[in-house]
C-alpha cells in the first residue's frame, strides 16, 4: 500500500471538483513528486475512467481519487421553493431557467467506488462522510489507501473506526466544500493546526488541508503532527488547472479582499471570495444538498463571466496562489 508517509515532497494536490481538477494537474502533482488527488465529484463512471487513463497517460507516478459520500436526508420542499424564489430575479437577469423540481442524486456513488476498484489507483479519498465499512475493507484488501476527510475529532473516531487509513484534517481556512459529514450540522470552525492537533493519536497518518499560502503554512501543518498538506486554492492559477477564466482573475482582483464559508451556492457550506452573490443569498440559504447545488447551476453556467455571481472558491491563503506551473507550486511549497 502506498506509504503518505515517504512522499518525496509533503504536498497533496487536492481534488477539485466543478472544473479545477484536470487530469493534467493531478499527473503534474504527483509527477514532482507530491501526491495529486483526482476529483472524482461530478463525473459519469465514465469519465471518471477517461480522467484516470488520462493521469496515467501522463505519468507512472502514484496519484488518489476523490468522492462525494452522499447523504440523503429529508428533502425540505418549502425550503427549497423559498431560496428559488429569491433567486428568480437574479436568474432573469442573466436569461437563466432555474429548474422547479430537482431530484435527488447520490452522483453515482457505488458505480464510481466499482471504477476506483477496477482501476486500482493508490489512494481513495473520502469527503462529506465516510462509506460503510466493507467498503473501507475492500480497498484496504487492494492495498489501496483510503483517506477520509474530517473536520472534527469525532469524525475523525468514526473514520478510522470505519477503517480510514488516513486522514485530511480539513481546517475551517479550506477553500471549497468543508467535508462536514452532516449537511447541516453546525459548523464548529475548528482550525487546521488545532484540528491535526485533536486527530494525531488515532494511529493513522493525517493531512492537513486549510489556508496553504506559502510553505511557512505547510511547515507549520507538520510541526503541529501532519505528514503533509493539501493544498487546493495554491493550484488554481496553475495552467494545468480547468479554473475558469474569471475565477482565475478574481484571485488577483483587489475588489475581492476576504473569504467567507456559504451555502449559497450549494447548500452545504463551502469558503470562497466574498462577491455580490455572498452577501446577497448566504442568509437565505438552507442546508438543503444536492438540490440547492443543481438548483444554482443555471445561473453560475449562464453568468460564467461574471465574478460577482459564480463561486470562486477559495481558502484563506488564496493571496499565495501563483501564475506557474503546479511542478512549480509543488517545489515552492516544499518546506524541507
Ligand atoms: C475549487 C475547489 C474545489 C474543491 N473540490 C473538492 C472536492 O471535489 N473534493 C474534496 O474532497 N475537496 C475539495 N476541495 C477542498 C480541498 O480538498 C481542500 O480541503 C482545500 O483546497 C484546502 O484548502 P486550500 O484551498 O486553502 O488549500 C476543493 C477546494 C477548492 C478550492
Amino acid at each position: 500500500m502506498l506509504d503518505l508517509t515517504a512522499l518525496s515532497v509533503p504536498i497533496v494536490g487536492a481534488p477539485m471538483a466543478g472544473g479545477p481538477s484536470t487530469p493534467a494537474l493531478t499527473a503534474a502533482v504527483s509527477a514532482a513528486g507530491g501526491f495529486g488527488i483526482l476529483a472524482g465529484a461530478y463525473l459519469s463512471p465514465d469519465q471518471l475512467r477517461e480522467q484516470i487513463a488520462a493521469v496515467r497517460d501522463r505519468t507512472d507516478a502514484p496519484f488518489g481519487v476523490n468522492l462525494f459520500v452522499p447523504e440523503e436526508i429529508p428533502f425540505d420542499a418549502a425550503a427549497f421553493d423559498a431560496y428559488r424564489e429569491a433567486l428568480l430575479s437574479l436568474a432573469a437577469r442573466y436569461g437563466a431557467e432555474l429548474p422547479e423540481h430537482v431530484d435527488y442524486s447520490d452522483d453515482r456513488f457505488d458505480a464510481k467506488v466499482g471504477v476506483l476498484l477496477d482501476e486500482g489507483v493508490a489512494a481513495v479519498s473520502f469527503t462529506f462522510g465516510v462509506p460503510e465499512p466493507a467498503v473501507f475493507a475492500t480497498f484496504t484488501e487492494r492495498a489501496v489507501a483510503t483517506i477520509a476527510t474530517v473536520t472534527g475529532p469525532l469524525e475523525a473516531e468514526i473514520a478510522v473506526a470505519a477503517g480510514a487509513t488516513a486522514l485530511c484534517a480539513q481546517g475551517v481556512e479550506a477553500g471549497g466544500h468543508r467535508g462536514t459529514f452532516h449537511i447541516s450540522n453546525d459548523d464548529r470552525e475548528i482550525g487546521v493546526l488545532d484540528l491535526i492537533g485533536q486527530v494525531t493519536g488515532l494511529d493513522v497518518p493525517v493531512i492537513g488541508a486549510g489556508g496553504v499560502g506559502g510553505r511557512d503554512d505547510v511547515a507549520a501543518m507538520l510541526d503541529a503532527g501532519a505528514i503533509a498538506a493539501q493544498a487546493g486554492t495554491a493550484f488554481l492559477r496553475t495552467p494545468e488547472a480547468g479554473t475558469r477564466q474569471a475565477h482565475r482573475d478574481a484571485l488577483t482582483d483587489p475588489r475581492f479582499t476576504e473569504t467567507a464559508t456559504t451555502r449559497a451556492y450549494s447548500g452545504r457550506l463551502a469558503r470562497g471570495l466574498v462577491n455580490d452573490f455572498i452577501r446577497d443569498f448566504t442568509e437565505a440559504a438552507p442546508p438543503v444538498y444536492p438540490q440547492i447545488n443543481t438548483l444554482t447551476g443555471p445561473l453560475r453556467k449562464a453568468a460564467a463571466h461574471d465574478p460577482q455571481v459564480i463561486n470562486l472558491w477559495a481558502g484563506t491563503g488564496w493571496r499565495g496562489a501563483r501564475e506557474t506551473g503546479a511542478a512549480d507550486v509543488v517545489a515552492a511549497l516544499d518546506p524541507r
